[in-house]
């Protein structure tokens, strides 16, 4: 296989959704009607869309199947015992509580756990997982090792927590801490992943502190197959053997199905711990539904229970990391900044290397963003100060990178989608010295990357 250079997507097409191409000058209303917030555009005005890779894969014929056996009764649904056999098949957590989606799933758990005077460490936490511990009050502090926040820097696991780092944090704060969280692979990162030495040594200094180690799962299976290609005597383990020992490093996960479940929407909350497990199933009810669907549809548990099946298939974990990295490495030849190496389901623009006369308080991701809609009506996720620059006291300062990521979706575009992804960010590139800033004119108190409206500052 490896002779030929060509990335073959390992299915073939059997429906299509039409794309609706789009004039700059058409672009460019819609970014005024949208207040230059790209999360305000109407998709059908966008031509790829590499907003998020989350919910926004193909399902593969199967999976459409399978949402035909969905079975809807409320309580000790079919669909749900499938859906349950196929987590614990790969996660095998004596407690898993199906939640309509990651987020549910991290509000569920930091409602029992968090608190104000508490402090969660994790490698990065996500955007939505970072606000869920500080609405507890909860602090939410980032450890991953100095590679990690360096874009140019290369690592084979960029993604790594910083065990020195944590050993120090538990030392002075041990009683502080209900929960040591690892994000594979680490989203806010750059998409990198972390190793099983990593994974194995978080998991020693946690037992030696007596603390549960959680994963923040969502894309496990391009982790391990990270795991099986650069990690020294792991090449010749099969991709579900690497995820098991993953699993069995830890006590629960938090985890998105829309990601490496291969689904539209779903998730889970899972653990060892039966005290807490009740706790969490009990505000489960609350808001999301009774434990055996909690907030998911038994068509929906069925398309995740096959979805994880298949996301484990090594032909397509090796077309996924392959086909994201050939939009890295080509971005790369053009010269354009990024986070290396390319992490598995996104290519992270540096943004502020290649802006550098747009301040970080400006908004250089934001105005790169903006800028690959307007020309190509290409559409990613500034990933920086927008997203991470507001302190829960209100006080602004810029975030660690200002990044734009491309996150590619699941199965969705083909090769020439992506060639002409590579055509327009080098013509963005190239006229990089005529970009201008953005400032914020209207903000939510939090998240607000996803509401805010903009206003150029040329
Ligand atoms: C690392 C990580 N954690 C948590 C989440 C939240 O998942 P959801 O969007 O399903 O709520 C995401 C979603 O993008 C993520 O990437």
């Amino acid at each position: 296989m490896d002779r030929w250079h060509t990335i073959i997507e390992p299915f073939r097409i059997h429906a299509v959704e039409p794309i609706r191409l789009t004039t700059e000058q058409e672009r460019e209303q819609a970014l005024a009607a949208a207040g230059w917030n790209l999360f305000n555009i109407h998709a059908d005005d966008v031509l790829v869309d590499l907003l998020t890779d989350s919910g926004t894969g193909a399902m593969s014929r199967d999976q459409w199947a399978a949402i035909q056996h969905g079975d809807e009764s409320y309580a000790g649904s079919p669909s749900w015992y499938a859906f349950l056999d196929a987590v614990q098949a790969l996660f095998p957590f004596r407690h898993v509580i199906p939640t309509h989606q990651g987020r549910a799933a991290e509000k569920i758990l930091f409602s029992a756990i968090g608190g104000r005077g508490r402090v969660v460490p994790n490698n990065t936490h996500f955007d939505t997982t970072r606000a869920n511990v500080e609405f507890t009050g909860a602090e939410a502090v980032d450890l991953v090792i100095p590679e990690g926040r360096e874009p140019a820097t290369l690592h084979p696991f960029k993604g790594n927590m910083d065990v020195t780092a944590l050993e120090a944090l538990l030392a002075a704060r041990s009683d502080d801490v209900p929960v040591v969280f690892v994000t594979i692979t680490n989203n806010s990162g750059g998409g990198q992943p972390v190793s099983l030495e990593n994974l194995r040594a978080v998991g020693a200094v946690c037992e030696r502190f007596g603390k549960p180690l959680f994963l923040d799962g969502c894309r496990f299976a391009e982790n391990a197959w990270f795991i099986k290609a650069r990690e020294p005597g792991q090449a010749d383990r099969s991709v579900i053997d690497i995820v098991r020992e993953i699993g069995s490093l830890a006590d629960g996960m938090t985890m998105s199905a829309k990601k490496d479940g291969l689904a539209n929407i779903g998730g889970w909350l899972a653990m060892n711990d039966d005290g807490l497990a009740e706790r969490c199933r009990n505000l489960l009810i609350l808001t999301e539904g009774f434990p055996t669907y909690g907030g998911l549809a038994g068509r929906d548990l069925e398309a995740i229970a096959q979805g994880l099946r298949e996301v484990v298939d090594e032909d397509y974990l090796r077309y996924r990391i392959r086909s994201t990295a050939y939009l890295g490495d080509a971005l790369d030849a053009a010269g354009i900044p990024l986070v290396k190496p390319i992490g598995g389901h996104a290519v992270y623009l540096d943004a502020r290397a290649l802006l550098p006369h747009i301040p970080p308080l400006a908004y250089p991701g934001q105005a790169l963003a903006v800028e690959l809609y307007r020309a190509g009506g290409i559409r990613g996720c500034e990933i920086g100060t927008v997203m991470f620059g507001v302190h829960p006291d209100g006080t602004e300062e810029p975030a660690a990178m200002d990044l734009v990521r491309l996150a590619i979706p699941r199965r969705t575009y083909t090769q020439s989608h992506i060639d002409y992804v590579i055509e327009v960010a080098t013509d963005v590139a190239r006229r990089a010295s005529t970009l201008h800033g953005y400032r914020i004119e209207r903000q939510p108190a939090q998240l607000r990357h996803f509401t805010a409206r903009f206003a150029p500052l040329a």
